[in-house]
């Protein structure tokens, strides 16, 4: 089939470039004019396993090209995929700004022979199918002839640092339509994924046992609301483990045994259980705020939701209390972070928990010394009002260090011997925000350690 994509983020540019593997015929519009010119050239603007090889394939078979604009890439397509950023504005509500240009162009662009399916795959508030196909109507300048087109939601639910498995290989694909020929297109599209026909590409091997994936087929408010409610739900269970952790530290309980213990059973799950620094990245804030703003504007208040933010922010904050405990007076002292990324397997550090810890030592008077295997070219890029000093490696950031500060669960650093911080830092202090170590190794590699929720 033939598919355009507005935006070449992490959805639009993964979704493209697997569409592409599968044998479809992709065009991807982004607007950043060094992302198309890098992306041209085989090289992903991020970091994402298996990104680039796939991304050389498909634009060596012709399947795949970018483009900075949407002129002549619109009319030819039969699926049409809105990917750009919803970032939240300063009252929570989303930012429909780029989702309403990227209409307003498919819009412009529209042709009049066929059903063309316009799908919202941006996480977009209730009810956006409806508001983009006015959009759409308005760069169009009228009404195009019934089922010339129609506006259907197909939320993302990959996660960054294995955004091609997910894409892949996904727990499940939600499609909402109120057209039954926009259902039958995007099956279409979706059937290699579907029923898992395709030859596994060598990078990312499809998981034993799969042979299909499954569908739900609903209505698009619905499938709008699924998107929010997963990732309200994913929060929620990460703030509940935090709480969890505060109330173990206090009564002495180990939250590792308390959610292993709490995990086992079927109904819970043992995923998104783990106690540490709190959640971050691109979607869970955003999400949160923007659903806590949807059920305020129709007159509900969400006070799980709220909570769940709260627990959060608060979670961030007690890591530098706990280096305050820790080191007393922290001004004018020498501090290493370990990871900047919200989590391993990325270099995004949209609301990661570390900006928050940084700002705060900033401000505190803390020199800081930051380590992130591939996210320190971010930070410089995005952030440079921080001020951080860039080690070549996880050692040379303790150089001289009072305390070592884990924001980020990189594998490499639990490799790393706890002798060897010992030795490295010139005062052993080590808060572990990510429970890599356990306390009793730690403390007998001579730190005075502080995990989060088990002493
Ligand atoms: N990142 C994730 O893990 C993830 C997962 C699921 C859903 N989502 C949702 O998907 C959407 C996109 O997220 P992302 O992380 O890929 O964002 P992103 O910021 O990485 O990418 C968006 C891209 O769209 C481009 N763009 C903006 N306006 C454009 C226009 N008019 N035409 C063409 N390109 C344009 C931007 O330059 C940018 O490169 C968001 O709504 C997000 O909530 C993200």
């Amino acid at each position: 089939m033939q598919v355009t994509i507005f935006g070449a983020g992490y959805v639009g540019l993964v979704t493209g470039v697997v569409l592409a593997e599968l044998g479809h015929r992709v065009t991807v519009i982004e607007v950043v004019a060094e992302k198309v010119q890098s992306i041209r050239q085989g090289t992903s603007p991020i970091y994402e396993h298996g990104l680039d090889a796939m991304l050389t394939r498909v634009l060596a078979s012709g399947n795949f090209q970018v483009t900075d604009t949407s002129e002549g890439v619109v009319e030819s397509a039969d699926v049409i995929f809105i990917a750009v950023g919803t970032p939240p504005l300063a009252s929570g509500e989303a930012d429909l700004r780029y989702v309403r240009q990227a209409a307003l162009a498919i819009g412009h662009g529209l042709g009049s022979r066929k059903r063309q399916v316009v799908v919202n795959k941006a996480t977009v508030p209730i009810g956006s199918a409806n508001q983009v196909e006015v959009w759409i109507e308005d760069g169009f300048d009228g009404k195009p002839a019934e089922d010339v087109y129609t506006v259907a939601s197909n939320p993302e639910f990959l996660r960054e640092g294995t955004a091609i498995y997910d894409t892949l290989y996904p727990d499940r694909i939600v499609l909402g339509a109120d057209r039954s020929w926009a259902l039958e297109q995007l099956k279409a599209l979706y059937r290699p994924i579907l029923d898992q026909t395709f030859s596994p590409p060598p990078e990312v091997m499809r998981p034993r046992g799969l042979s299909a994936v499954a569908l739900v087929e609903t209505d698009r408010i619905s499938a709008e609301m699924i998107k929010y409610a997963a990732n309200a739900f994913l929060a929620t269970k990460i703030s509940f483990a935090n709480e969890i952790a505060n109330i173990c530290e206090r009564v002495g309980a180990d939250v590792i045994e308390v959610s292993r213990g709490i995990g086992l059973d079927r109904r819970i799950g043992d995923r998104f259980l783990n106690a540490g620094a709190g959640w971050g990245g691109s979607c869970f804030g955003k999400d949160l705020s923007a659903l806590i703003y949807t059920a305020e504007e129709y007159g509900y208040h969400p006070q799980l939701l709220q909570s769940t933010v709260s627990v959060n922010r608060d979670q961030r904050h007690r890591i530098v209390s706990r280096l305050q405990n820790a080191l007393k007076t922290i001004k004018g002292r020498r501090v290493a972070i370990w990871g900047l990324a919200f989590k391993p397997g990325t270099d995004d550090l949209r609301d990661a928990p570390s900006l928050t810890v940084i700002a705060e030592l900033s401000r505190l008077g803390a020199r800081i010394h930051v380590y992130d295997p591939v996210a320190m070219p971010t930070l410089k890029r995005d952030y440079p009002e921080l001020e951080v000093v860039y080690a070549n490696g996880a050692i040379e950031a303790l150089a001289g260090a009072e305390a070592l500060i884990v924001l980020t669960e990189w594998p490499a650093f639990s490799q790393i011997g706890l002798d060897q911080i010992a030795q490295a830092l010139s005062r052993p202090i080590l808060i572990d925000g990510r429970n890599l170590w356990t306390p009793g190794a730690a403390r007998a590699a001579g730190l005075d350690y502080h995990g989060v929720g088990r002493s």
